[in-house]
């Protein structure tokens, strides 16, 4: 084949087959769990008015200060790509006077221009759930082992779980003034970015990766040191839920996200085999983010996992080098006919089947049939029509075999080995 004159964009990605049924099977995976704790799922635009993500994401946050792709539409409209899931669902649940307590799950793409490296792509797959009207801890607690519960089963046991509570309305503004003061002190030896961030949003600094801005840091209060009764209390009854389900998670004082909206419980799940990129998915709560889009009073929680860092993290699955496909190989043109009826009953009878319908030999059938990857072909020759049977050759193995004609989709099932 000659070189495309295309290439796909930067941070993107082609996922070809085998890989796309592996990303298909990862989110039936989710699908299934999520389904399995009450979710239903919802699906909301790839792209959202700005603001959308401005007011909610935070307006000095990476994600909204650097990494959206924002654009006018042909009105002169500012829409976004949605870089996250959280803020849309919130939107569409507002909108569409959904009835709370609602707990949403969403499977799709999302969208940051980021510097792209491994685990780290400028459109990607998120996995989330969103439990909206909840603000029991216990369910802070069951948001966090569903995450674990969903590694577990995809076979990724190399996953820690760090959590930490980043306080309320009640403790943050206290908290926030100490850690600024704390700040102002060592402000020559943070990057510039942190610098604007002392006086925008300092709790931001906790989650820069500038190694001077971590060191500087280390020793700065942390919100977990200021946390009022409420809010210790409801810290205590997570990680106690925790226990009593024997999940281990690890403390992590200086958790505090990338993202503006949330208070009290904040969780990640760290991958020990990803490298730089190592967040597995993330979440935590977020009691005032339905009251800034104008709705009423209303707690929520969840998390989103990244799809292709959970592809990335998870054990290779062998690929089995045969389909569960059946190849009908005609003989001559007059069975044509008859090579389509089979494909049709075999497919009625819930088994893959195909024919090359353009080749002029058989022998090229049988390579078509190979490059599929077919796990079997059926040849139909004039006598095998007369007699009523098919002859089934295992392309595994090569052996070839009679078969009555009202035995085949059977047959056929039994040779699909895995
Ligand atoms: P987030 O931590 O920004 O949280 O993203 C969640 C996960 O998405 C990350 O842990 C990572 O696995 C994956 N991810 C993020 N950016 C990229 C990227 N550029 N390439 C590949 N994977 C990426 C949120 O988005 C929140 N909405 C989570 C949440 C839901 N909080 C409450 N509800």
């Amino acid at each position: 084949m000659t070189e495309p004159k295309q290439s796909r964009p930067k941070g993107t990605q082609d996922f070809l087959p085998p890989d796309s049924e592996r990303k298909r099977r990862v989110e039936g995976v989710f699908r299934h769990l999520a389904e399995r704790y009450g979710y239903r799922e919802i699906i909301t635009p790839t792209f959202e008015h700005t603001a959308v993500f401005v007011k909610s994401s935070g307006e000095a946050s990476d994600v909204v200060t650097k990494e959206m792709y924002s654009f006018k539409d042909r009105a002169e409209r500012d829409m976004t790509l949605r870089p996250e899931g959280t803020p849309g669902v919130v939107r569409a649940v507002l909108e569409n006077r959904l009835r709370l307590p609602i707990r949403l799950y969403y499977v799709g793409p999302f969208f940051r221009y980021g510097r792209p490296q491994k685990g780290r792509y400028r459109e990607f797959g998120q996995l989330g759930v969103e439990a909206l009207g909840e603000a029991s801890p216990l369910i802070d607690a069951e948001v966090i082992y569903f995450g674990t519960e969903f590694f577990e089963l995809l076979g990724i046991h190399d996953c820690s779980v760090q959590v930490n509570s980043i306080g309320c309305r009640e403790c943050r503004p206290a908290y926030r003034a100490t850690l600024r003061k704390s700040l102002l002190e060592r402000k020559e030896r943070l990057c510039a970015d942190c610098q604007v961030r002392i006086e925008r949003n300092p709790l931001r600094i906790f989650d820069c990766k500038v190694e001077t801005c971590r060191l500087a840091v280390q020793d700065a209060p942390t919100p977990r040191q200021y946390l009022c009764p409420g809010c210790e209390r409801h810290h205590e009854q997570v990680l106690s839920a925790l226990s009593r389900r024997g999940l281990h998670h690890e403390a992590n004082d200086r958790l505090v996200r990338g993202l503006d909206y949330y208070n009290r419980t904040t969780f990640e799940y760290i991958s020990a085999s990803l490298g730089a990129q190592d967040s597995l998915g993330g979440g935590g709560r977020y009691d005032y983010l339905v009251e800034e889009f104008g709705g009423p009073d209303t707690p929520g929680v969840g998390l989103a996992i990244g799809l292709e860092r959970t592809i990335l993290a998870a054990p290779a699955t062998p690929t089995p080098a045969r389909r569960h496909l059946a190849f009908v190989v005609w003989l001559t043109e007059a069975e044509m006919g008859a090579a389509q009826d089979l494909a049709d009953k075999l497919r009625a009878d819930g088994v893959p089947a195909q024919v090359d319908y353009d080749a002029r030999k058989v022998k090229g059938q049988f390579r078509s049939a190979d490059a599929a990857q077919a796990a079997c072909c059926i040849v139909i020759g004039p006598d095998e029509l007369a007699k009523g049977i098919y002859s089934l050759k295992d392309l595994a193995t090569g052996e070839q075999r009679e078969v009555p004609s009202d035995a085949i989709s059977g047959e056929v099932r039994a040779l699909f080995r895995d």
